[in-house]
């Protein structure tokens, strides 16, 4: 017998009190009106520094709300095919698609959607060349805009850490380095190149971009009056509170008054920053040396960053605590009265989201809120162990909630084979 219909519900409700205690759990929920914020800050930069900007569709692909993005920004970008189609089926506006390698089949169908398609090699572009022209060939006899080509360079120098994150580490394959763009040119020219992209940040504030730069320029200053477009990547935490907004829009008017080419930024996070989050469940607490609750969220399944990065998500209403060791003897001491680890409910070991106090003790049933948890949770998530996805809704202004999707056994069951 199939549980998945008996199981499904479908609700629109008023006002949710604070503990949102009747929103489906887990479920992400991204909260319309800081969504709204960030989006009005990224327009706001779009228009004083002249830059455009496109979410990038691998931080942040929740499309039932690319309805409110695509009224502020200039389009998407895309890692790869799916990607892609995405942006061109639920945005539209502009496409640009960046992978560090493309297959034949993907390129058939790319041609057909993007705008930017950027290379990670000289010998990628080579290979595709024929393939591009030959489609604007088609799209100048149909009036459309021409595909314009770019490629990915290395400007050697990053100041991302973990290094996991940072694409200029000694042997990274993401970008071309300046010696061998230099080979590249001598070998092939740069005729039918429009564009240069570079992506080094992540998480960073806009002095780093003006860092960056004094290097990408040393690299490849002499490359860059024959370009209509620079690609400055993503990681510029445009919407966090203490990014400096100011500095960036210098940085990007000064550049493109000195070399007169359009400027791209293309941000995930700061486009889903802080506007929305995780709503899970106690399920269970047990007792090892301390009091360990166990939820219906997992941090390795459905938020992998806080294992990946790692970090210690905030949860609403929640303080400080701190294990310490005495007497072979673990105490966890939180800075409320009620202490607790909070785990997931899979088998690994490690799935364990952090440690927090509170002011009441939790009781079975009870919500618990991980803020900030619509960038890079949904587009990451996984069913390890079977373990049911969280569905996927939003707060509106006005206070309702809507479900945009509830997962099902259907949705594992067919991940597998
Ligand atoms: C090429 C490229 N562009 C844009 C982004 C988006 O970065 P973020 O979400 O940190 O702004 C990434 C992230 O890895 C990327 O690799």
């Amino acid at each position: 017998m199939s549980l998945q219909d008996s199981t499904k519900i479908s609700f629109l409700t008023r006002n949710y009190p604070k503990n949102f205690s009747s929103l489906p759990s887990p479920c992400y929920v991204l909260e319309e009106k800081k969504f709204k914020q960030n989006l009005q800050l990224l327009q706001f930069v779009e228009q004083r520094s002249g830059a455009k900007i496109l979410l990038a569709l691998k931080g942040y692909a929740l499309w039932k709300s690319f309805h409110l993005a695509k009224a502020y920004l200039s389009g998407i970008t895309a890692s790869g095919i799916y990607e892609a189609r995405l942006g061109y089926e639920e945005f539209g506006k502009e496409i640009t698609t960046f992978s560090p390698s493309y297959k034949q089949e993907e390129m058939q169908q790319l041609v057909q959607i993007s705008n930017h398609i950027i290379f990670n090699s000289f010998r990628q572009w080579q290979t595709f060349k024929e393939m591009i022209e030959s489609q604007n060939e088609l799209r100048e006899r149909k009036g459309q805009s021409k595909i314009e080509v770019g490629l990915r360079v290395n400007p050697k120098y990053s100041e991302v850490s973990p290094k996991i994150y940072n694409p200029c580490v000694e042997g990274s394959r993401l970008g071309i380095t300046p010696k061998e763009f230099k080979k590249g040119v001598q070998q092939f020219g740069l005729e039918g190149i429009s564009g240069l992209h570079f992506h080094t940040h992540c998480e960073q504030n806009s002095d780093a971009l003006k860092r960056t730069l004094k290097h990408f320029i040393t690299h490849f200053g002499e490359y860059i009056p024959k370009m209509q477009w620079i690609n400055f990547g993503g990681g510029h935490h445009i919407t966090r509170k203490d990014y400096n907004v100011d500095l960036l829009i210098k940085t990007i008017q000064e550049f493109k008054s000195k070399f007169k080419t359009e400027i791209y930024l293309e941000p995930g996070e700061a486009v889903g920053w802080q506007c929305g989050f995780l709503i899970g469940s106690v399920i269970d607490i047990v007792q090892n040396g301390m009091k360990i609750a166990i939820l219906d969220v997992s941090a390795a399944a459905h938020m992998p960053d806080c294992l990946e990065m790692p970090y210690r998500p905030m949860v609403r209403n929640s303080f400080e605590a701190k294990v310490s060791k005495k007497h072979h003897k673990l105490k966890l001491k939180g800075e409320k009265p009620y202490a607790y680890r909070l785990g997931g409910p899979t088998c690994l070991a490690g799935d364990v989201i952090g440690d927090y106090s509170f002011k009441e003790p939790l009781k079975i049933g009870d919500r618990i809120i991980f803020e900030d948890m619509v960038h890079y949770t949904i587009v990451k998530n996984n069913t390890f162990n079977g373990i049911p996805l969280p569905s996927i809704g939003m707060l509106r202004e006005n206070g309702d909630f809507e479900l945009f999707k509830e997962f099902s056994y259907q949705d594992y069951k067919y991940r597998n084979s």
